[in-house]
This record gives structure tokens, C-alpha cells and sequence, in this order.
């Protein structure tokens, strides 16, 4: 018995190639998917039917083949490509090489799930391009191409190689002569023996990535040695390394010990093609005596600081290439003798990327179906369309255009799996969706017309009727035998909306939509009853009251009594919250829609609105609410005339929360008073209409603040803000220095000591 039948088994073969290692945990995640998925849609199957009646969900890659590079001659191994899509019922799959169908009779393949497992491969039959497809009963897809290449590096050639001779001080190069192979090796040189690989040795030797070279910027004499060329090649499962025969290099003293100016013997090319997000390297190396210095500079701006120290080696090296790269490049070499440059241009490109992709859709048959699919990439993309596998192109229903897919009058048999293709030469991408076509027969199950539809009296109703149908049916309302029609009261619209306006008594009863298409028909009724109108009844009136006063607003409707009712507040159009029992606003016990608002505040002031609400309809009615309080602050505070020991201050008055404002009084303080004390004025009492007055007693050469507090009946405002401090004008002091004294001192010397009592001389030190 073949292992095949038990999946996990076949995997385990000897590990020459890299084993797809979620397989087997993604056969049981597979299995999984599919089951909840089955589960989960029951709608999405009783609700269309597609071409066979019996596809739930369409595949979708979860796995995709990769590109692989398999050791030539490797004949035991085995080449794995993975290919697992998630779908309802479970996908089948199979392969196509170059676009031609793999025979899945041959020994050599055997499908394991979804993956194609190549046994033995063999470069003459089994190169080439593969990719899979994902089949159920929604349609087909195709995955993404994966390239099987064989790997191969063939020895060096036995005969030994011609020696060579450089002069002291001279450049001079060995070559490598890489034998055949692929892909592309790294070279590494060593020197007399393996493994004794050659140092950069301060830039004075160079090794090619792109030839293999050795370059020797200025030979001395003790470079005379053999050189051993030594190439590796990476594949996917494997390296494989060769070296060359012996290069005899004799270096002749020259002694005369003659510099030369840098000459560049490696460039890069003058048109390097790099792609976003991949890595980017130019080659430069120059001979020269003294050994040159390289520098890489960006002719066209700066040179990216992701360059790195590369930026002075041999090999530029620019990492995850953008568009911004792009440009003009040069190398320069240098010493004490002079320079040589060299310059070439990286032209940056980019593999294609999705802008917009199409996306799963059930749509009606005999509709339209229009998807776009954008791509970016540099060259710019080319996109195609695949149907179930295989490519579209305009034709009877079917119009292509670039991105654009157009399927006019759709039919059963357009149900399936499109993909759209983009393409360029640095890579392909596909997106995936499935297309439903739906059929079906009108159907009110799942979506009635509302059984009892409540209105209010002089009020309006809106009934909908949206069966399940397709093709769209038609659609009209009747009331008994009465088919209703567009009339000053009735509306019925396309999408099956009836509309009644200025219900009465009499329009209660019951109304019937049918709905039918080429299918069938079918019909579904609601019951309309008509209820009386909501009124406000006793609507609340306008009220004052003064700041921490209780006030209750009043709010009564009448309603019908099959409905319930229920009142809201608003201020200023904003919802109040009335069942926070710590909150100012309450419901009034025992009266339904009244307002009770405890300890009024001057911010609670503004038009208050009660609405009274049934299912069917609302009536509203609104007050203003007046709280008076203490003014406001005095605004616009200013200090003029700032004399000695007066000043003269000057305000707006702010607002008076509707009670006249009685009087002000001032406020000030200063250096020698830390708090706010009330200041003397002329005139002693600032009557409620006065805008300025006159602070004495200040002491001079101070500096001082003031403040104006209004106040009315109902108490004192919050203060204005302060003025800017000003400082009064000095003046003699009022009081004389006291316990004068004097005495001591040299010959020709008098110290005389007193006491200063101006208080504003103390702080000021005079
Ligand atoms: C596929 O095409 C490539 C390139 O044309 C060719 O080298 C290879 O042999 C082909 N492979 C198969 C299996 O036909
Ligand atoms: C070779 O000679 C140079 C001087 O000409 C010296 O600097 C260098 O160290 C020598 N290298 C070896 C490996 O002896
Ligand atoms: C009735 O009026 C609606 C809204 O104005 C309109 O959309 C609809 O086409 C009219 N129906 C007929 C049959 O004229
Ligand atoms: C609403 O209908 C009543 C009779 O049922 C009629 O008197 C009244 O004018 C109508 N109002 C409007 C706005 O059409
Ligand atoms: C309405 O639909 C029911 C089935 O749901 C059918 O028995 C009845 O005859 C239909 N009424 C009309 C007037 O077509
Ligand atoms: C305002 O109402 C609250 C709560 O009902 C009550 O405790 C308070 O005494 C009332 N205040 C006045 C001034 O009536």
C-alpha cells in the first residue's frame, strides 16, 4: 500500500529539500476552516442559487507555490510545491507545467493534498513553470506561477593556468574564468593555500561580485605567490563550492618606486536597472600609486544616507530601493597624483501592486456586473482576466477592457471564480473573487411587511416591502381590491415604499404588497391602526426665580390610551439627565411630565422644552427660564492718572443677571499687603452706575493692584480681573528719619546713623 493514503506520511521522506512545514498542521486547519464555514453559512446557501444549487464558498489560496532552485544530478530527492485553498465543499486541485496540464498518471507526481510532489526531478523534463489550480463546485482559480530551475556548477577546467608578471607599483588583475553554472556565485580569492582567503588589505586588493576578478590597485613585491579562485553557488536546499588552479603571479622589482594617477579598471554599467524594495550595488575599483581612495557621490543630489559606509568602498551598496534613488551615480578615485570618475544612472522599477481589486458579489441575473481592478508598477502593469482558469476576453455579454470587466444581462452560467492578472516584467499578481448570480422567486419569509403598523392621527406612515427576489421584481400595494396609486395623501414609490400623509380614522385597515417577477409572485400584509394624536395639554410657562431657588416647570398631554407615553426634557436643545437622584433636574412625583429643578443656577437659564412621545408620534412645547443672580464681573479695568497717593481707575460693567447692579466696591493690595484689602475712594460709596472713581491713601513709590466687585440685592459678583500693577510716583517721605546719632570714626570723619520710617523707603532702600 502506497503511504499516500495516510497525508502526513509521504512527507516524511529523506529531508533533501526544505518540507513544506505546516503541511500537515494545514490539512487539519484546512479541514477546520471548511467545517465552521459550513456551519456558519447556512443563510448564504438557502438565500441564492447558483449554477448547481450547492456551493457555499468558492476557494481561496492559503497557500501559494514558491520559486524553487533544485541541485542538478540530485536524482533521489524530491521537489515539493505547495498549493492549499480554503472552500466549501473542499477543493480539488491540479497542476499545469508551462500551461499544459501535469499527468497526474505518471509515478513521478503525486498529489499530497494540494501539493504537487516531483520525485527524482530531472532538468530535461521537469524545468519549467508550474502553478496550480483550486477546483469546487463555485469555480476554479489559478495560482501564481512558481519556477522550478535546477542549480549547477560545473568544476574548473584541469589544465593549469599561464603565469603572469606585474611590475612593482603597477596595478594588475587575475581572472577567474568562473566555470558554467546557475544561479550566481560569490567569489572569494585565497593565496597559496586553502584557506587562507585573501583581505582587503586597505583597499590595495579588489574581488569582483560581477566577474570574479582579482584586481591588485599597486603590486609589491612580496604579492609573488600562487592564487586560487574560489566560487560558491547558493540554492535552495544546498551550496556547493569549487576553487581554480593555481594563477602564478610574479611581481619585478622596479625600485625607481614611480606614483601613477588613479585609473578606474572596474566600473559599473552607464544604465543600472534596480527594483523598489530590493538591494542595489555598483562596482568601482581603479589602479593607482599611491593606492587610490574611492568615493561615491549622487550627481543629481544628495547620495542616501542608507548608502552607508559604502560610500567609500569599492561597492556602493543602496538597500530597499525607492523611486527617490533614482538618478545619476559617480565614483570617484583619488590620490596625491590625481583622480579619475566614472558615472552611470540607476533607473529605479517596481513590481506590480494592487491600487483597487474587485471583491466577492451576489448579483441579480439579468443585472450588470462591472469590476475594476488598478494596478501600480514600473513598467506599467498589463492586466488580463481569467474565468474559472481560463482567460477572458470581450465577446457576446462580456466586455475587456484593461482593468475594466463589464458582463451585461447576466446569466446562471456567468456564476464562478474571476481573477484579474497583473503583470510586468519584474512580476505577476493575481487577485480572486467569486460571483454569485442569484435567482429567486420572491419571497417575503425573511423580511414581512410589518403585521400592525401603528399611526397617528393627522400624522404619516411609511411601509416597506422588500421581499427577496431575482431578478428585481415589481411591486405595488393594494388595500382590500384597491390597487393605490400616486395621489395627493398616497406615495408608492419603485423600491416598494407606500407612504400615507394626514392619517385619518379612516384609513385604518389592511394593505398588501405583491411582488412578483418572471419566477413567481408573492404577497405579504400589515395591519395599519390609527391611534390618536399626542397633544400637550398644559404646556409650561416662562418663569424667573433667583439663583438656589426651586422652580417646577409643568408639562401634561393627552395621548391614546393603548400607547404608552413618555415625557423628555431638553435645555437649549440639549437631552436632560432626570434620574440622577444627586442631579438638579427631577421628575415630579405623582405628575407624570413635570420639571422640578432644585437650587437653580445662573448657567441653568435658557428655553426649556418638554416632549411627550408615543411609538407613533410627539408634541413638544417650550418656556424660558430667568435666573437672576449677583452681577457679573466688571470688565475692562484700567489705571489712569497714577499720582503719588491716588490713582484714578476706570471699568465696564459686566452683566447684571437681571437685577440692577447697587454698587462697586475696590479692591487693591500691594507689596507690604500680601491680601486683597478695600481701597479708600472718592466718593466712599461707588453708586451701581458709575464706571470710575478715584483710590487715595496709596503710599508713593509703590506698586499696587486693583480689582472692582459689583454687587446687587442678591449679593456681591465675582471680582473683575486684576489691573496691571502700576507703581505710584515717589515723593519726600512724610515723617522724619528718627534716633539720629553719630560718633567714632577717623581723623577727617564723621559717621552719622538714623532711623528711616517711610515704609515704602525701608523696602526701597530709599
Ligand atoms: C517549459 O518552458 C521552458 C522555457 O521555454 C523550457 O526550457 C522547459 O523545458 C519547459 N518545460 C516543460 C516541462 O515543458
Ligand atoms: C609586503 O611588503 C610591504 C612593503 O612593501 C609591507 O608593508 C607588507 O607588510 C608586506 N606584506 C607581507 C605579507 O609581508
Ligand atoms: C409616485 O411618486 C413617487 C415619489 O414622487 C415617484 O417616485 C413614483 O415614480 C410615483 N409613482 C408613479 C406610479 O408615478
Ligand atoms: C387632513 O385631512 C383632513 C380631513 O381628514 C382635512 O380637513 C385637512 O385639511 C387635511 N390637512 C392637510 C394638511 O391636508
Ligand atoms: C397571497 O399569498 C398567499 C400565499 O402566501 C396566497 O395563498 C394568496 O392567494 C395570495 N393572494 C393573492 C391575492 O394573490
Ligand atoms: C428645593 O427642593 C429641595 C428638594 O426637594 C428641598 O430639599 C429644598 O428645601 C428646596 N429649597 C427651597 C428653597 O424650597
Amino acid at each position: 500500500m502506497s503511504p499516500l493514503s495516510s497525508p502526513p506520511l509521504p512527507l516524511s521522506g529523506p529531508p533533501l529539500l526544505p518540507l513544506p512545514i505546516s503541511s500537515s498542521p494545514s490539512v487539519l486547519f484546512t479541514v477546520a476552516t471548511v467545517l465552521s464555514l459550513t456551519a456558519c453559512s447556512p443563510s448564504r446557501l438557502t438565500s441564492t442559487s447558483s449554477a448547481d444549487g450547492s456551493c457555499t464558498l468558492g476557494p481561496v489560496f492559503e497557500e501559494q507555490p514558491s520559486s524553487v532552485v533544485y541541485p542538478e544530478g540530485l536524482s533521489e530527492g524530491k521537489v515539493t510545491l505547495n498549493c492549499q485553498a480554503r472552500a466549501s465543499p473542499a477543493a480539488t486541485y491540479s497542476w499545469r507545467v508551462n500551461g499544459t496540464d501535469v499527468p497526474v498518471g505518471d509515478p513521478r507526481y503525486t498529489l499530497v493534498a494540494g501539493n504537487l510532489v516531483i520525485s527524482g526531478p530531472q532538468f530535461v523534463r521537469d524545468a519549467g513553470s508550474y502553478q496550480c489550480l483550486a477546483i469546487n463546485r463555485c469555480g476554479t482559480i489559478l495560482s501564481r506561477a512558481a519556477n522550478l530551475k535546477f542549480g549547477y556548477l560545473h568544476d574548473f577546467p584541469g589544465e593549469g593556468r599561464s603565469p603572469q608578471t606585474a611590475y612593482e607599483g603597477a596595478g594588475a588583475f587575475l581572472a577567474c574564468q568562473p566555470p558554467a553554472h546557475y544561479p550566481a556565485l560569490s567569489y572569494r580569492w585565497f593565496v597559496s593555500e586553502f584557506p587562507s582567503f585573501m583581505k582587503p588589505d586597505g583597499g590595495r586588493w579588489f574581488v569582483s561580485q560581477v566577474t570574479g576578478n582579482l584586481y591588485l590597485a599597486k603590486a609589491e613585491p612580496n604579492d609573488t605567490a600562487s592564487y586560487f579562485c574560489f566560487t560558491t553557488i547558493n540554492m535552495d536546499i544546498s551550496t556547493k563550492s569549487t576553487f581554480s588552479k593555481a594563477n602564478q603571479l610574479t611581481v619585478q622589482p622596479d625600485g625607481t618606486g614611480l606614483s601613477s594617477a588613479p585609473a578606474i579598471k572596474v566600473g559599473f554599467p552607464a544604465e543600472t536597472y534596480a527594483l523598489t524594495g530590493h538591494t542595489t550595488q555598483l562596482e568601482c575599483f581603479a589602479y593607482g600609486n599611491p593606492v587610490p581612495k574611492l568615493r561615491w557621490r549622487k550627481v543629481d543630489g544628495l547620495l542616501p544616507s542608507k548608502a552607508g559606509a559604502s560610500a567609500e568602498g569599492p561597492i556602493l551598496t543602496l538597500p530597499e530601493m525607492t523611486f527617490h534613488e533614482e538618478g545619476v551615480y559617480e565614483c570617484e578615485a583619488y590620490n596625491s597624483e590625481g583622480r579619475d570618475t566614472q558615472q552611470g544612472r540607476i533607473t529605479v522599477q517596481a513590481q506590480p501592486e494592487w491600487l483597487q481589486v474587485m471583491s466577492d458579489s451576489e448579483v441579480e441575473i439579468s443585472s450588470e456586473l462591472h469590476w475594476t481592478c488598478v494596478a501600480a508598477g514600473k513598467p506599467r502593469p498589463s492586466i488580463r482576466w481569467l474565468r474559472n482558469g481560463q482567460p477572458l476576453s470581450t465577446q457576446d455579454r462580456v466586455e475587456v477592457n484593461g482593468g475594466r470587466l463589464k458582463v451585461i444581462n447576466l446569466a446562471l452560467e456567468d456564476s464562478g471564480m474571476y481573477q484579474c492578472v497583473a503583470e510586468n516584467k519584474h512580476g505577476t499578481i493575481y487577485s480572486n473573487a467569486e460571483l454569485r448570480v442569484q435567482v429567486q422567486v420572491p419571497d417575503f419569509r425573511s423580511n414581512p411587511v410589518r403585521r400592525l403598523v401603528p399611526a397617528a392621527r393627522g400624522g404619516q406612515v411609511m411601509m416597506e416591502c422588500r421581499p427577496r427576489a431575482a431578478p428585481k421584481p415589481t411591486l405595488f400595494w393594494s388595500r382590500g381590491t384597491e390597487l393605490l396609486t400616486n395621489s395627493s395623501r398616497v406615495t408608492v414609490t419603485p423600491d416598494g415604499m407606500l407612504r400615507i400623509h394626514n392619517i385619518s380614522r379612516a384609513d385604518e385597515g389592511k394593505y398588501t404588497c405583491f411582488a412578483e417577477n418572471y419566477l413567481g409572485k408573492a404577497n405579504s400584509t400589515g395591519h395599519l391602526s390609527v391611534r390618536d394624536a399626542t397633544k400637550i395639554t398644559l404646556a409650561p410657562s416662562n418663569a424667573d426665580i433667583n439663583q438656589g431657588e426651586n422652580v417646577t416647570l409643568q408639562c401634561h398631554a393627552s395621548h391614546d390610551p393603548t400607547m404608552d407615553l413618555t415625557f423628555t426634557w431638553a435645555l437649549n436643545g440639549a437631552l436632560l439627565d432626570l434620574e440622577d437622584p444627586g442631579g438638579t433636574y427631577h421628575r415630579v412625583e405623582g405628575i407624570v411630565g413635570d420639571l422640578l429643578i432644585v437650587s437653580g443656577q445662573l448657567s441653568q437659564a435658557g428655553t426649556y422644552s418638554c416632549t411627550a412621545q408615543t411609538v407613533v408620534d410627539s408634541a413638544s412645547a417650550s418656556a424660558k427660564l430667568v435666573v437672576r443672580g449677583p452681577p457679573g464681573p466688571p470688565g475692562g479695568l484700567v489705571v489712569k492718572n497714577v499720582a503719588a497717593t491716588s490713582v484714578e481707575l476706570r471699568w465696564s460693567r459686566g452683566y447684571d443677571n437681571h437685577s440692577p447692579i447697587g454698587k462697586y466696591v475696590i479692591m487693591g493690595h500691594s507689596l507690604l499687603s500680601p491680601g486683597w484689602k478695600r481701597m479708600r475712594t472718592d466718593p466712599s460709596n461707588i453708586e451701581g452706575n458709575a464706571e470710575s472713581t478715584r483710590v487715595f491713601g496709596l503710599l508713593p513709590w509703590m506698586d499696587y493692584e486693583f480689582q472692582v466687585i459689583a454687587s446687587n440685592i442678591l449679593g456681591s459678583g465675582e471680582p473683575s480681573m486684576s489691573s496691571h500693577t502700576v507703581r505710584t510716583q515717589q515723593a519726600a517721605p512724610t515723617v522724619a528719619p528718627s534716633g539720629l546719632g553719630g560718633g567714632g570714626g577717623d581723623r577727617n570723619e564723621l559717621i552719622i546713623t538714623w532711623t528711616v520710617n517711610h515704609p515704602g523707603a525701608l523696602c526701597r532702600g530709599g
